[in-house]
């Protein structure tokens, strides 16, 4: 169900599960793709004469107000971005949302503040869950699902509250289940997916999976080096999971007996300090010296990453391949999304760091086939996982 199956919305109180949680520095939001890709359902909502609610997290709060973590700076954005102005309640479920909700007017918005400042939001306990998701549940008449990038968290605000209301799913979330299912049901190939980001530990599930579905596996950023280090290279003091070595060792042999390329680079941008203005130098991959570390792929490899994503009809990309917060170490994820704006065919980026690493650089958007918004969520998806927050949908 999408929300034109909800009825007549006019004078009923929607509550809308977006996820708005991007990244801040100082108290300003540097990257709003996350606000920016939640406007059209709470837009929608409000034309519809709805009183809308948004609830949302921000970072990781211990199940306590935490002001680092609140989220007025991001209603002011949003209200901004709708060109209206928007409520903000200063609790989630207590005087202040209950006051601010009986205000609205038809067609008005309110921002709840951040929903992990409730220790019922995460809490593994049904029970605690429970009793805070009908908390939630009491400020609305309808709940809508558009926080995509949460749908794979089992938590009050995007599993248990879907149970307490009727409810739809958003336009955001639609949209992104479309595409991911474009990916995993039957990709046209050459499929290419280019993996990155610190850790090979996030990647396990997916690594395994695509395995046996894509033709080419590009690999960069931190996670390459327990790669290396599995291949025999001495990898300095660049970061490594000696615990995957392992794991590495067998996808490298599995992807070797089913014919699909791993590709891993052959130059890397070292320098001896994590800093921006630590003196970087390119050496070969398997010659980084031992008091340096990787901060990005060389150029040889962006080039040759390019080269493998030429004639891709599918590609999904999650992870930037170097530090790309420090210019200096920005050129490989440069590399790789500039060979997916000329991608003949779907070209996904997933995830929040590649997806703000795109606009940072100054990519236009339009220029790739989907931008997600969701990093664990497009992640858990592809690996075949089931997302608590998609199927409470259709129960
Ligand atoms: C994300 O940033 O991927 C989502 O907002 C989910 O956040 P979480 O990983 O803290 O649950």
């Amino acid at each position: 169900t999408g929300i034109d199956d909800l009825g007549d919305l006019r004078g009923k109180r929607v509550l809308v599960r977006s996820d708005l949680n991007v990244p801040l520095e100082d108290g300003r939001i540097t990257d709003d793709g996350r606000i920016r890709a939640s406007v059209p359902t709470i837009r929608a909502l409000s034309e519809a004469g709805a009183r809308v609610v948004v609830t949302a997290h921000l970072g990781r709060p211990k199940g306590a107000p935490d002001p680092q973590y609140s989220l007025r700076p991001v209603a002011a954005r949003l209200g901004e971005l709708l060109g209206t102005e928007v409520a903000f309640a200063e609790d989630t479920v207590g005087e202040s949302a209950r006051s601010t909700v009986d205000a609205l007017e038809d067609g008005g918005v309110a921002v709840l503040e951040n929903v992990r400042f409730n220790e019922g939001e995460t809490s593994k306990d049904d029970a605690v869950r429970g009793a805070f998701a009908d908390q939630l549940a009491a400020l609305a008449d309808v709940f809508v699902s558009d926080g995509f990038g949460v749908v794979h968290r089992k938590q009050a605000s995007v599993y248990d509250v879907a149970q307490r209301l009727p409810h739809a799913m958003g336009a955001l979330v639609a949209t992104e289940i479309e595409v991911l299912r474009r990916l995993t049901e039957t990709p046209e190939r050459p499929y290419v997916v280019v993996l990155g980001g610190s850790k090979v530990s996030d990647k396990l599930g997916v690594i395994d999976n695509l395995l046996g579905k894509a033709d080419k596996l590009l690999i960069g950023g931190g996670m390459v080096f327990t790669f290396l280090k599995a291949q025999g290279h001495e990898v300095g003091r660049s970061l490594l999971e000696e615990d995957q070595l392992d794991t590495c060792r067998s996808y490298l042999r599995r992807a070797e007996e089913s014919g699909v390329q791993i590709l891993l680079p052959t130059d890397i941008v070292v320098a001896p300090e994590f800093s921006a203005d630590s003196p970087a130098t390119v050496v070969a991959a398997d010659k980084i010296p031992a008091d340096q570390l990787g901060l990005d792929i060389g150029p040889d490899s962006g080039r040759a990453f390019a080269a493998a994503l030429a004639d891709a009809k599918t590609v999904f990309w999650n992870g930037p391949m170097g530090v790309f917060e420090f210019d200096a170490f920005a050129e490989g994820t440069r590399a790789v999304a500039e060979a997916l704006t000329r991608v003949d065919g779907l070209s996904v980026v997933g995830g929040g760091d590649s997806a703000a690493a795109v606009r940072r650089l100054g990519f236009d958007e339009a220029a790739f086939g989907h931008i997600s918004t969701g990093g664990g969520a497009s992640l858990e998806y592809l690996e075949g996982k089931h997302l608590p927050g998609i199927d409470v949908l259709s129960d």
